[in-house]
């Protein structure tokens, strides 16, 4: 294989390779790090901000094809006479990289005296501060003294999405922003306009950017002139604590990175790297469904909307289970497949029925996995874990009712086990048609992360960890399955599926416990294939 030296270091490289390799990359695969503004390793290369410079040159050879060496008989390396930018320059056999010398370390210090010319000194009150690459690298680089006396240039305050306000004032024109909303969100009214010093960022005349990924313009703008509206002023970045998790939001399972404050509540959803899932990017819907998770949970058992111990809940469910002869279960795919499992075997094993289903929605009967139209990555099935469901079989049996059939003939059961969701409690129709049947059917169980209007029409509701505070796995509409911890602690007052039904229960039920259990810590039929990076 063809090889560079970068630093000394040898790098080697596949010059098919697929994105094309560059030097930046390649530096960064040996743990040399090149500044750089305008590279973004998802987007097309604009090489403008001129940042990445770096010596490049390579061994010199005779007429006849042969090396020229030097008097201690090395191969003798031309440099070319100017510096290179690393995120553009493809290496060739042979190459030698420098990125440390004092030509290059000197062009970063003018760059970056060129950038600030006209940035403000908006540290202090900045969104971006702790998060900022031209804050570290005027760090590392900057001179401490502007020369620059001249008045700095302004832009009119513009107001071009519902998703960002911008602080153009900031902006370095690196132009990942329009890169990407061209590139990956297919959306061309976004652009630079004017030229030289007059650049700016706008959209075409009365328009604004409308699509679904205008969070990322904020993520991979490196410096605070994008910001989120969500998120601007709510925390200093540093007093966040950085989670790993996925989003819950739809079937497709972005890989993401929650920001959690001090009082365990996320204000801020970043993605993550995944390349079989989700690339670098989010969708907007996902990203700002945060809130649901912080608000409106339920925090104790009701046993006849009355306020009740865990175990007299776990009591007088077990003992309407034991009477009902005909009992239905609505699962919910927003559990992990784990929680799903122990329900699984619970439903079959233990109660018996046929009357099992998690199809809430039209997108999961249908088994409708497609992303949905004029969209990149949000799909039409709203549930996380539906195909985990589908993997589980949590369907009807011979002669079993599905979610619908179980609504529209409540007369049939004598109890009824649901499951709910986020999703759920977003479904007026289905929360109205479950209220509808609930009045018919002698008894209601209830599972809930939140409060819900179902509460007092039930016999008992037990508050449920909600989809942050699980830690598990989803298998995604792709069917790559990832599995996950828990984004926030989850509170003690929370209680899981799997523990209420894995609960020593008087006669019957307390056969299962121990299955359960073994269930439960094995889950060797649920692996995680796709790499979460
Ligand atoms: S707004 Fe940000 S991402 Fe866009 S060109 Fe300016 S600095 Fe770059
Ligand atoms: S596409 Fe789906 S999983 Fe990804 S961020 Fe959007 S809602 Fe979340
Ligand atoms: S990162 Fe290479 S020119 Fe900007």
């Amino acid at each position: 294989m063809p090889e560079i030296i970068i630093n000394d270091i040898p790098v080697a490289f596949d010059p098919k390779g697929s994105p094309k390799p560059n030097i930046m990359e390649l530096a960064r695969s040996v743990g040399v790090e090149i500044p750089g503004f305008c590279y973004h390793p998802g987007l097309s290369i604009s090489g403008n901000c001129r940042m990445c410079m770096v010596e490049v040159g390579m061994p010199t050879r005779e007429k006849d094809g042969s090396f020229i060496k030097d008097e201690s008989g090395k191969v003798k390396i031309s440099f070319m006479p100017k510096l290179q930018p690393a995120c553009y320059q493809e290496p060739s056999d042979g190459m030698v990289i420098r990125t440390e010398t004092e030509k290059v370390v000197t062009n970063r210090k003018y760059i970056m005296e060129f950038l600030l010319a006209n940035h403000p000194l908006d540290c202090p009150e900045c969104d971006q501060a702790g998060e900022c690459a031209l804050q570290d690298y005027s760090f590392q680089y900057g001179f401490s003294q502007s020369k620059f006396f001249e008045e700095k240039r302004t832009y009119e305050s513009t107001n071009f999405s519902d998703v960002i306000t911008p602080e153009l004032n900031r902006c370095i024109h690196c132009d990942r922003c329009s890169r990407f909303s061209k590139e990956i969100a297919k959306e061309y009214t976004f652009t630079r306009t004017w030229r030289g010093n007059s650049t700016e960022l706008a959209t075409l005349p009365g328009d604004k950017i409308t699509h679904n990924y205008q969070g990322n313009m904020v993520d991979i703008c490196p410096v605070g002139a994008l910001t989120l509206t969500d998120f601007r002023f709510k925390s200093r970045t540093w007093f966040l604590k950085q989670k790993e998790g996925l989003c819950t939001s739809c079937g497709k399972g972005c890989n993401t990175v929650y920001a959690v404050n001090k009082e365990n509540k996320v204000l801020r959803i970043k993605p993550r790297y995944n390349k079989d899932v989700n690339s670098y990017w989010m969708c907007d819907f996902g990203r700002l469904r945060y809130a649901f998770f912080n608000e409106n949970r339920r925090r104790n058992s009701l046993v006849a909307g009355n306020v009740a111990t865990p175990a007299a809940a776990t009591e007088k469910a077990a003992s309407i289970l034991r009477q009902a002869k005909n009992v239905g279960v609505i699962a919910s795919a927003g559990e992990t497949s784990e929680s799903l499992q122990a329900l699984s075997i619970f439903v079959k094993d233990v109660l018996k029925t046929p009357h099992v289903d998690y199809r809430v929605h039209t997108a999961q009967v249908e088994n409708n996995t497609s992303i949905k139209s004029g969209e990149v990555l949000l799909v039409n099935d709203p549930y996380p874990n539906s195909q985990g469901a589908r993997q589980l079989n949590l369907l009807p049996g011979p002669n079993g009712m599905s979610v619908a059939e179980m609504l529209k003939n409540p007369e049939k059961l004598d109890a009824l086990l649901v499951v709910c969701d986020d999703k759920m409690i977003e479904t007026p129709d289905f929360i109205e048609a479950l209220l509808k049947a609930a009045a018919k059917i002698k008894d209601v169980i209830l599972f809930s992360p939140y409060v819900t209007s179902l509460d007092d029409k039930t016999s008992v509701v037990f508050p449920l960890p909600s989809a942050l505070e699980q830690s598990g796995t989803f298998v995604n509409v792709d069917g790559i399955s990832q599995s996950f911890a828990a984004v926030i602690e989850p509170s003690p007052d929370v209680i899981s599926v799997p523990k209420v039904i894995t609960k020593p229960m008087p006669k019957t039920l307390a056969q299962t416990v121990e299955a359960l259990k073994r269930q439960m810590a094995g889950q060797d039929n649920v692996k995680p294939t796709g790499a979460i990076t």
